[in-house]
């Protein structure tokens, strides 16, 4: 048989995906599995998005521009502006949702062995696109114990190499809902500009803040306009992940160049999608709200609730729906896969993602899951039921 990549062969899989299908037969033996492994959210999509898509009039299902059309990319302009991101639509580079702007940002902005660095935990998938595009991921560790902050910022400096090119955030944090601040934001501005690199900022999140604390876009800096790349996406703000519509802005003319050859290889975002996702940036300030309130509500019962487990600790996420919680367990990866192999607690199992994916460093996370709320709250109740019968029964339960 012909040999496969090196590079297929080092790209992790999925911490959030890799266990379905221990998932998939727990389901075929009748199990009920939650799942609180993936951020799919179980709310509706904006009837708005819905309409445009049963009422879709055309005679031909064309390519659109690699672009995106440029309707979407005016209304996006718009709602950008609503958080005084000041772009252009020209910035505006629609992508097949913000996983491809991730992809697009590496490949059009870093060269094969060039280093980006990244606060960790961190999405797993940041890990995966840099293997695609052959450079690096360099991650500064941040703790549980800290609350998930940004790690001081000389962490960093310490880790800058003559291939470092750029310093990658989430904000608000998948997997920890951390929310950095005006100071950290400064901070890491200051480096950037320093070094001359690019800052890219997954905001896919921004609609999910929760403590009162101000949203800070990395547009928002001063002085580095031009070394920002922003990636966005519709998927969690308008619960439409399976659209698949994104978006990449920059105001870089020689990154926009470059992302746009790679947009043309692809040749078109999905059509479909960008009319849904279009229509869906009408809707109401009372549908934004509902979907807020009702992540308020599960946030905080799954916190409450994970802390009185005997031996659970989750800080308090301040944005985003997930958060990183520390077991009472040898090894999460084992106690993940556990769970839906070996147990079952009246017919129910759990689906938890292992942290350990979400950092590059051995042995960091290893007592660590990832939740989502992303389930109603009777659902997280019976989950966190399971939990706690769950970690009674595991073997290599520590406390
Ligand atoms: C931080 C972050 N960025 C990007 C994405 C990609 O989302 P999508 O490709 O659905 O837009 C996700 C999805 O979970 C995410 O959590």
């Amino acid at each position: 048989m012909p040999k496969v990549s090196e590079r297929g062969t080092i790209m992790p899989a999925s911490p959030i995906r890799r266990l379905g299908p221990l998932a998939v037969a727990a389901k075929a033996r009748g199990t009920k599995v939650y799942h609180l492994n993936i951020g799919q959210p179980d709310l509706p999509t904006p009837q708005e998005g819905l309409d445009a898509l049963k009422h879709i009039d055309r005679k031909v299902l064309e390519y659109s521009p690699s672009d995106g059309l440029l309707s979407l990319r005016q209304k996006l302009q718009q709602y950008y502006s609503t958080y005084n991101i000041d772009v252009d639509v020209d910035d505006i580079i629609v992508t097949t949702g913000g996983s491809e702007a991730v992809l697009f940002a590496f490949m059009a902005c870093l060269d094969p062995g060039d280093e980006i660095i990244v606060p960790e935990p961190a999405y797993a998938n940041y890990m995966a696109f840099a293997i695609s595009a052959g450079a690096k991921i360099v991650t500064v560790p941040s703790s549980i114990e800290e609350g998930f902050a940004l790690p001081p910022v000389e962490k960093f400096e310490e880790l800058i190499t003559p291939k470092t090119k750029g310093i990658l955030i989430c904000n608000p944090n998948n997997p920890t809902g951390y929310l950095y601040t005006m100071k950290e934001m400064l901070q890491i501005r200051d480096l950037v500009k320093k070094y001359d690199l690019f800052l890219f900022s997954d905001e896919v999140y921004r609609e999910f803040c929760y403590t009162g604390a101000p949203y800070i876009s990395a547009f928002h800096l001063p002085g580095i306009e031009d070394q920002v790349v922003l990636i966005d996406s519709v998927s969690k703000r308008y619960n439409e992940c399976g659209i698949r519509i994104g978006a990449l802005i920059t105001k870089h003319p020689e990154l926009k160049k470059n992302v746009m050859k790679f947009c043309q290889a692809r040749l078109s975002p999905p059509l479909l999608g960008q009319i849904v996702a279009e229509a869906s940036i009408d809707t109401t300030r009372e549908y934004m709200l509902a979907t807020y309130n009702e992540y308020v509500e599960r946030r905080k019962f799954l916190i409450d609730q994970l802390n009185k487990i005997p031996g659970c600790y989750s800080p308090i996420p301040m944005g985003a729906f997930y958060t990183v919680v520390k077991l009472p367990v040898d090894d999460a990866d084992k106690f993940c896969e556990w769970c839906l192999e070996s147990f079952e607690y009246e017919g129910q199992t759990i689906f938890m993602a292992p942290a350990s994916g979400f950092y590059t460093t051995t042995g960091m996370g290893k007592n660590e899951v990832r939740m989502a709320y992303v389930l109603n709250k009777e659902d997280l109740a019976k989950a966190m039921k399971v939990l706690a019968e769950a970690l009674k029964a595991y073997p290599g339960r520590t406390l």
